[in-house]
C-alpha cells in the first residue's frame, strides 16, 4: 500500500527511496508513443504565448521553482520569476503584459499560494497548477493542471515531491522548446533515465551519508551549505531540510556571497557543505571552500563525476546532464538531513511546530 511504511522506520526514508521510481513514472506520463517529450498541448501553447512566467510557491516547492526558472530560461528561453506566495500577496511586483502564473504545491492546499491564485484570477491572468493531489483546491481552481505522480507524500518534510517538480519543469521546458522549433543538444528522456539511475546509486550510499551526518553534524548547532548556480538553489533546499528535521540551524548561501558578511560566522569546526556539480563555476566554488577552510571550517565537498573533481571530495555523485544535477543532489541532501535528525533523536516524520500542509495564511 502506498500510504503504509512497510518495512521502513519512517515515511521520510521510504519517500526518499521512491524517487527513482517517481522519475520513471514521470518519464511514462510525459512522453508519447514516439518516445518524445509530450505534455498537454494547450499547456505548451499557454506557456509559449506568455511573455513571462511567474512561479508562485512556498518552502520546498519554492526551491523547486528556482530550479524550474533555470530550466525554463535556459532550455525554453522564457523569462521567469519565482516568488514566495506570502510575499507576492502583499508586495506584488510590476507584471509583464502577458503573464502566466504557475503555482507549485505538493498538497494543492497551501493557503498562501491560494490567496495569490484568487488574486490573479480576479485580474484575469491565466494560471497553471502543478500539484501532487488531483482535485485539490489549487488543482480545481487553476485554468491548467499538471500532476506530479509522486504518490502520497506523508512525511512533513517534502522529498519526492521536490524532485518530481523539478522533473516536470524539465518536461515543460523541453516541450515548449520543441514547440518553438528550438534544436536541443540533448535528449531529455535519455538524460532523465540516466538521472533516475544516478539517484538510485546515491540511495545505495546510505552508509556513506550516515557517516557524513555523524562526522559533520553530531555535535553542532549550525551548518552552512554553499553552491553556485543550480547548486545554490540546491543549498537552499538542503538547509531547509536540515533545519526542519534535525533542528540544526542551517543556511544556504551563494558561494561568492559569503565574503560579504556570512564568513564572519565561520569558526573552528563549523560544518560547511559545498555542492560542486557545475563545471562553469567549479574553480570559484572550490576557492570559496578554501576561504572557509582557512578559517577553520569543517568542509565537505559534494562533487560530480565527469565534472572536475578532486581525490579528497567526500561525496562524488554519478554524472548526469548539467541541467538535471539537482535531481541527484537531492538524495544526499535529504539523507544527510534524515540521519542528522536520527542522531538528534528528532521526530523525523512529524517535526515540532510543523504541519504537512499549511492551510492558514
Ligand atoms: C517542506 O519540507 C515543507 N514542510 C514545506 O516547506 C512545504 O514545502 C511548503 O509548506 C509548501 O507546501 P505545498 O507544496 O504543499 O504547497
Amino acid at each position: 500500500h502506498d500510504t503504509e511504511k512497510g518495512a521502513y522506520p519512517h515515511y521520510m526514508l521510504k519517500e526518499i527511496d521512491e524517487q527513482p521510481a517517481v522519475m520513471r513514472r514521470l518519464l511514462q506520463e510525459y512522453s508519447g508513443k514516439d518516445g518524445a517529450v509530450t505534455i498537454d498541448p494547450s499547456i505548451a501553447d499557454a506557456i509559449s504565448e506568455a511573455d513571462r512566467i511567474y512561479i508562485i510557491a512556498c518552502g520546498t516547492s519554492y526551491h523547486a521553482g528556482l530550479v524550474g526558472k533555470h530550466l525554463l530560461e535556459t532550455i525554453a528561453g522564457i523569462p521567469t520569476e519565482v516568488h514566495i506566495s506570502s510575499e507576492f500577496s502583499y508586495n506584488m511586483p510590476l507584471l509583464s503584459k502577458k503573464p502566466l502564473f504557475v503555482f507549485i504545491s505538493q498538497s494543492g492546499e497551501t493557503a498562501d499560494s491560494r490567496a495569490v491564485l484568487v488574486k490573479v484570477k480576479k485580474l484575469g491572468y491565466p494560471s497553471l497548477t502543478m500539484t501532487n493531489v488531483e482535485g485539490s483546491t489549487l488543482y480545481r481552481e487553476a485554468d491548467y493542471k499538471m500532476l506530479l505522480f509522486a504518490g502520497p507524500e506523508i512525511a512533513v518534510a517534502s522529498t519526492k515531491a521536490y524532485t518530481a517538480m523539478i522533473a516536470v519543469f524539465a518536461f515543460i521546458a523541453v516541450a515548449v522548446a520543441q514547440k518553438k522549433g528550438t534544436t536541443l543538444d540533448f535528449d531529455l528522456i535519455h538524460e532523465m533515465s540516466i538521472a533516475a539511475q544516478a539517484m538510485e546509486q546515491m540511495i545505495d550510499e546510505k552508509a556513506l551519508l550516515k557517516e557524513v551526518a555523524r562526522d559533520y553534524l553530531s555535535i553542532t548547532r549550525n551548518a552552512f551549505y554553499i553552491g553556485r548556480g543550480l547548486d545554490y538553489y540546491v543549498c537552499m533546499e538542503a538547509s531547509l531540510k536540515l533545519k526542519e528535521v534535525s533542528y540544526i540551524q542551517a543556511e544556504g548561501f551563494a558561494g561568492g556571497e559569503l565574503k560579504h558578511g556570512t564568513i564572519a560566522l565561520i569558526e573552528n569546526g563549523t560544518p560547511v557543505f559545498a555542492f560542486a556539480t557545475q563545471e562553469n563555476v567549479n574553480n570559484n566554488i572550490r576557492s570559496n571552500v578554501q576561504e572557509v577552510a582557512a578559517r577553520g571550517a569543517h568542509t565537505c565537498i559534494i562533487s560530480m563525476d565527469g565534472v572536475t573533481n578532486h581525490a579528497d571530495d567526500r561525496i562524488v555523485l554519478p554524472k548526469v546532464h548539467h541541467a538535471l544535477t539537482p535531481l541527484v543532489c537531492a538524495i544526499p541532501l535529504q539523507l544527510i538531513a534524515y540521519y542528522a535528525a536520527l542522531q538528534n533523536e528528532c521526530d523525523v516524520d512529524k517535526p515540532r511546530n510543523l504541519a504537512k500542509s499549511v492551510t492558514v495564511e
